[in-house]
């Protein structure tokens, strides 16, 4: 049964796992009638990657997801690599048969895996029935092999040129886009190079949520992305690239599609490679749905990254404090113990040289000379605003993702907790500051 399935020690209780073995990329991100539809790289048979196929769940809040049976499975054309979806409300491809908009989702058939060896090439499939059955398009591949292992296409609807555009990465830091007005003929539009590879992804963002100063982005799936401006040919990046998040477990974060004007929010998740836990029966874990904003900084305008709202349907007892001062050597989280928790907090630094909070024996650490949050061998950059800053940390059983000043800084890391320690602590060293606010909030398990 589910419920038991989601209770193992290690099982994340509020981020995306599969039921069992494999796990990479985020894929064929879509929102659709209520639904946030979430496909992912999947091995079906192992623990470790291989035999890829499209795994499916949906979610009506990002927090809570179902496991649908698998969507797209590897065929003579290759084992089914990363890629993206659209709904295509105006019925471009003609794949439409009943009264629901048609899913069409872009993957790499990865020919080298085929049972006999051909080149990557690009496809696509589609469902008339909310994603729940899938049928491929009988004249795949509708992008032939350009270069090495060409993969990963993200399609967008690009409204200004009324045309869907792909981007696809080539190989090394080689990108290229597509244009269509189809969805199956794709006629070639421009390359770009970004200090990146893999699983891109393009969107517009309003800047300083201005819509009428808007800025496109471009992302690879490093974490790196540039600032720029599209025509619906060419990407033109206005400076250099910048980082994204500072942890050491986020890659190949795609965004959904078709959320709604009314939402208008930019939905991120990230694929938290890295280590698993021992003897679970899945590997690797989703990052926690993010939204995406553009904001003007000292810096230029930088991307932001903050969890969705939704996190509050998980919330539980909360815990919290305003206009404490805490001194060194105290600790008002005493006695405070638990695996999950959303904790939020504004400390105005006054002459502490760092603050922070203990987490089951992980140390999140503010030093204040430096200006960086460290946890977990990694440091990312936070300046004090007024003297002070925010925090918000998410704590599920294997992660622990950081955000400062409202998105400004973001940490992904995946985390393996010592067992016997469920302590929850707070600190300043060096001198007092004040908890302008903190609030630590229990949360529920998803699965339940
Ligand atoms: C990124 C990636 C993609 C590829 C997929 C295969 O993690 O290497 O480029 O499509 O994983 O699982």
């Amino acid at each position: 049964m589910i419920q038991t399935a989601y209770k193992e020690t290690y099982r994340p209780q509020f981020h995306f796992t599969p039921k069992t073995n494999w796990t990479n990329d985020p894929n064929g991100l879509i929102y659709y009638k209520g639904e946030y539809h979430l496909f992912f790289q999947h091995n079906p048979f192992g623990i470790n990657w291989g035999n890829m196929t499209w795994g499916h769940a949906v979610s009506p809040d990002l927090v809570h997801w179902k496991q649908l049976p698998h969507a797209i499975h590897p065929d003579e054309l290759g084992t089914i690599f990363s890629g993206s979806g659209v709904v295509d409300y105006n019925n471009t491809a003609g794949f439409q048969t009943g009264d629901e908009a048609v899913l069409v989702v872009f993957y790499t058939s990865a020919g080298s895996h085929a049972p006999e060896k051909v080149p990557f090439t690009q496809s696509i499939a589609y469902s008339n029935d909310r994603g729940r059955s899938w049928t491929k398009y009988e004249g795949n591949p509708v992008i032939e092999h350009i270069v090495a292992s060409n993969r990963d296409p993200k399609v967008i609807w690009h409204e200004p040129t009324q045309k869907w555009v792909m981007t696809l990465f080539l190989d090394g830091n080689d990108f290229t886009f597509f244009g269509s007005t189809n969805l199956k003929e794709w006629e070639h539009l421009s390359d770009i190079k970004i200090p990146d590879g893999e699983c891109p992804d393009i969107f517009e963002l309003p800047v300083d949520g201005d819509p009428e100063n808007t800025k496109w982005v471009f992302w690879g799936a490093g974490g790196k992305y540039y600032v720029g401006d599209f025509d619906g040919t060419i990407f033109t990046p206005d400076g250099e690239s910048q980082r994204a998040d500072y942890g050491a477990n986020f890659y190949a974060a795609q965004t959904w599609s078709d959320i709604p004007d009314s939402d208008g929010r930019r939905i991120q998740i990230a694929w938290m490679n890295g280590s698993n836990p021992p003897e679970m029966p899945f590997n690797q874990q989703m990052s926690f749905p993010c939204v995406l904003t553009l904001r003007t900084t000292p810096e230029g305008i930088c991307m932001y990254r903050e969890p969705v709202a939704e996190i509050e349907n998980i919330h539980d007892y909360t815990h919290a404090w305003s206009n404490v001062t805490l001194n060194p050597d105290e600790n008002l989280l005493a006695g405070l113990t638990g695996e999950l928790f959303d904790i939020r907090a504004e400390i105005e630094l006054n002459d502490a040289s760092a603050v922070g909070f203990n987490i089951r024996g992980q140390d999140v650490r503010y030093n204040v000379a430096e200006k960086q949050l460290t946890f977990l061998e990694r440091s990312g950059p936070l300046a004090p605003q007024d003297g002070k800053i925010q925090l918000q940390i998410l704590v599920d059983r294997i992660s622990i993702e950081a955000f400062g000043n409202a998105g400004a800084l973001s940490m992904t890391s995946y985390f393996l907790p010592d067992l016997e320690n469920a302590d929850i602590g707070i600190y300043a060293e060096g001198g007092s500051a004040t908890l302008v606010s903190l609030k630590v909030h229990e949360l529920k398990s998803s699965w339940v």
